[in-house]
């Protein structure tokens, strides 16, 4: 891709192709006189170029996780790190965040959405503009570069948020349910797209997902975590060959990982 080559010049400079590292974290939220443990001990070795998904019930501490990767939130105990970096506050160049709200700024044209992040790192318009359109053409949205957010479907919604998230480039990108809000239909062509762009534009990807389906089609791995405070209760291997496709979906190797995955899950639902 021309246009964004440019950038990704300038940014092989950093740590190109990092992991992630979770190292025994515990976090407890202080809310007045009461406190909270969300997650206890969590360890993840998240290697890079991954595509690494989260699961668990809902409350486990998922979302908090993430923004403990983003640098948005400091554990209470344990550390997280980029390579040798403690991971202490957002680093934009190396941690891209797309959430369930695809939280695009509404004022803003899809095309200026999908290049603020390099607006942000002071990259030339011409260089930014071009990049931006040709992730729009990836997400199937080139036709609507010039509409602004309310202009379009849920779909294109998160469709522009997560062409926004490759077009930062970081070299991990976290995304939290970002088809939690869209139809099933939908979000099987998303997830598609999604892998498609993963494969061309290779990244540490961390997926935090309530489907099952979704999380053994689209991941290398799966977290599943207990129910709260959040512990990694198992980390499974989703060893199915890739470019995965839909008919994967009806082998027995794809159930028996979906049926493991739902029976850690049920299990601790009910203790
Ligand atoms: N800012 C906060 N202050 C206090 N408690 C919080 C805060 N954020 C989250 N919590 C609590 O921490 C626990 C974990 O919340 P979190 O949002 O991380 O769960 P989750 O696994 O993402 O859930 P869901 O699947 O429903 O999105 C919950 O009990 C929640 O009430
Ligand atoms: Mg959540």
């Amino acid at each position: 891709m021309a246009g964004l080559s440019v950038v990704e010049t300038e940014q092989t400079a950093g740590s190109a192709g990092a992991g992630l590292r979770v190292e025994n974290v515990t976090h407890v939220f202080e809310t007045g006189a009461e406190s909270l443990m969300a997650l206890k001990g969590v360890s993840l070795d998240v290697e890079a170029e991954t595509f690494y998904g989260i699961v668990g019930p809902s409350g486990c501490g998922k979302s908090s996780l993430l923004l403990m990767m983003a640098g948005l939130l400091l554990p209470s105990e344990g550390r997280i790190a980029v390579g040798d970096k403690t991971v202490s506050k957002p680093l934009p160049e190396e941690i891209g965040v797309v959430f369930q709200e695809s939280s695009l700024l509404p004022w803003k044209t899809a095309r200026e959405n999908v290049e603020f992040p390099l607006y942000l790192r002071g990259i030339d318009r011409r260089v930014r503009e071009r990049a931006a359109l040709e992730m729009l053409e990836l997400v199937g949205l080139g036709e609507f570069a010039n509409h602004r957010p309310h202009e379009l479907s849920g779909g294109m919604k998160q469709r522009v948020a997560i062409a926004r998230g490759f077009c930062q480039d970081p070299d991990i990108l976290l995304m939290d349910e970002p088809f939690a809000a869209l139809d099933e239909q939908t979000r099987m062509t998303l997830g598609d797209e999604l892998l498609h762009l993963w494969d061309r534009n290779k990244k540490t990807v961390v997926f935090v997902t309530h489907s099952l389906t979704e999380a053994v089609y689209l991941c290398d791995k799966v977290a599943v975590m207990s129910a709260r405070p959040g512990e990694i209760l198992e980390i499974v291997d989703i060893d199915l060959p890739r470019p995965r496709t839909y008919d994967m979906m009806a082998t027995e190797k794809f159930g028996r990982l979906r049926a493991r995955i739902w029976e850690l899950i049920r299990r601790t639902q009910q203790r």
